[in-house]
C-alpha cells in the first residue's frame, strides 16, 4: 500500500505535529501542499520534504478565511492535478479563563481552528465529489475538545466543534465514498512546550533522548512522528471503511474514542416537571459524568518545578 499518485494538503504544516504529517505523508508517496502563515518556516518544510526525495510546494496564508481555502485547492490542482486528502492541522492558542478571556481571544481561536477546518473541507469535498475521488479529510481535534480544560473556553468549543462536524460530514460524504475523521494528538511541540507537567518529556525530547516511558506510554505523551503513522494510514486505501472517528494518539498510545451517547434514560408519565426533578432527578440519571482530563502524580524522578 502506498500513497503514490496522491496529492495531500496539510495545514499549518511548517513545524510541530503538522511539519510530522506533511512528511510523512511524502515518504508514503503523496506530493504535498505545505501551508503556514510564516514564509521562512513554510520554505524549510517544504526543503525537509525534498530532502526526503518527496514533492512539496508551499502556499504561504492563513487559514480561516475562504480565500486560503481556494488557494490551497487550486494549488493543488494547478501543481499536481488533483486533491486526495485534506489534513485540517493549523492551530493557536489564546489560553486564559473564561472571566478574562477577550473577545479577540475567542474569535481568532474559532477563526483558525473552527472556521478554518469548515472552509478548508468545504473547498476540499467540493472539489472531491465533482471530480469523483474518494478523498480523505482528516481534522484535528484535542483532549480539551473532548474533556474541557481550565483556562481554554475558546479552544474547547472550537475543538469539540471540529468533531461535531466530522460526525456530519462522514454522513453526508459517504455516498461520495470520501471519509472524514478526528484524530486527537499529544505530542512534544511549541504549544506543550511550556506545559510544566510535560516539562520532563520535552527536555529529553529536545536532547534527542527518547522520552520515559510513563510520559509515552501511562500518559501517550511523544514525539509529533508518533503521531504521523496514523494520519497516513486513514490518508491510506487501507483505512477506506474507517469514517467518522474520532482516533487518540500519542507516544505508544492508540485509542478510540466514543461519541457521546445518552448514559441514563428516565421516563415520567407526562413530563418532567420541576418537583418531578427536585425530587427524583438524582435517581434518575444515577451517577454524574466527569469533566477535564485526569492526570496521575509524576513520579518525583519526572518532576522539574
Ligand atoms: N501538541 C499537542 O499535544 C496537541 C494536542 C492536541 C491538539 N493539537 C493540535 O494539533 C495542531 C498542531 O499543533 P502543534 O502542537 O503542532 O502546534 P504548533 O504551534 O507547533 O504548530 C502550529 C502551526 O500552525 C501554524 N498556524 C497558526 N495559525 C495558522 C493559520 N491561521 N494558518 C496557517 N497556519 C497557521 C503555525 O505557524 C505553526 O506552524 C493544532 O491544531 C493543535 O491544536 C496539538
Amino acid at each position: 500500500m502506498t500513497l503514490e499518485g496522491k496529492v495531500a494538503i496539510v495545514t499549518g504544516s511548517g513545524r510541530g505535529l503538522g511539519l510530522a504529517y506533511a512528511q510523512e505523508l511524502a515518504r508514503q508517496g503523496a506530493a504535498v501542499v505545505v501551508n503556514d502563515v510564516d514564509e521562512a518556516t513554510a520554505a524549510d518544510a517544504v526543503a525537509s520534504i525534498e530532502a526526503l526525495g518527496g514533492r512539496a510546494t508551499a502556499v504561504v496564508a492563513p487559514v480561516g478565511p475562504t480565500e486560503t481555502a481556494k488557494q490551497l485547492v487550486q494549488t493543488a490542482v494547478d501543481t499536481y492535478g488533483r486533491v486526495d486528502i485534506l489534513v485540517t492541522n493549523a492551530g493557536v492558542l489564546r489560553d486564559t479563563v473564561l472571566w478574562k478571556m477577550s473577545d479577540d481571544d475567542f474569535d481568532t481561536v474559532i477563526n483558525v481552528h473552527l472556521r478554518g477546518t469548515f472552509t478548508c473541507v468545504r473547498e476540499a469535498a467540493t472539489y472531491m465529489r465533482a471530480n469523483e475521488i474518494p478523498g480523505r479529510i482528516i481534522c484535528i481535534g484535542s483532549p480539551t475538545g473532548q474533556r474541557g480544560n481550565f483556562g481554554q473556553t475558546n479552544y474547547a468549543a472550537a475543538k469539540a466543534g471540529i468533531v461535531g462536524m466530522v460526525r456530519t460530514w462522514a454522513l453526508e460524504l459517504k455516498k461520495a465514498g470520501i471519509t472524514a475523521n478526528a484524530v486527537i494528538p499529544v505530542a512534544a511541540t511549541a504549544m506543550t512546550a511550556t506545559v510544566p507537567y510535560f516539562a520532563a518529556a520535552v527536555e529529553a525530547d529536545e536532547k534527542g533522548e527518547p522520552m520515559p516511558a510513563f510520559f509515552r506510554h501511562d500518559l501517550g505523551f511523544g514525539t509529533s512522528d508518533d503521531v504521523a503513522g496514523l494520519i497516513a494510514y486513514l490518508a491510506s486505501d487501507a483505512a477506506a471503511s474507517v469514517t467518522g472517528q474520532a482516533i487518540g494518539i500519542g507516544g505508544d498510545r492508540l485509542q478510540l474514542w466514543s461519541h457521546p451517547e445518552a448514559v441514563a434514560t428516565a421516563y415520567s408519565d407526562g413530563g418532567w416537571s420541576y418537583d418531578d426533578l427536585t425530587t427524583g432527578f438524582e435517581e434518575a440519571v444515577g451517577t454524574l459524568q466527569t469533566v477535564g482530563e485526569k492526570f496521575p502524580p509524576l513520579p518525583e524522578d519526572l518532576q522539574r518545578s
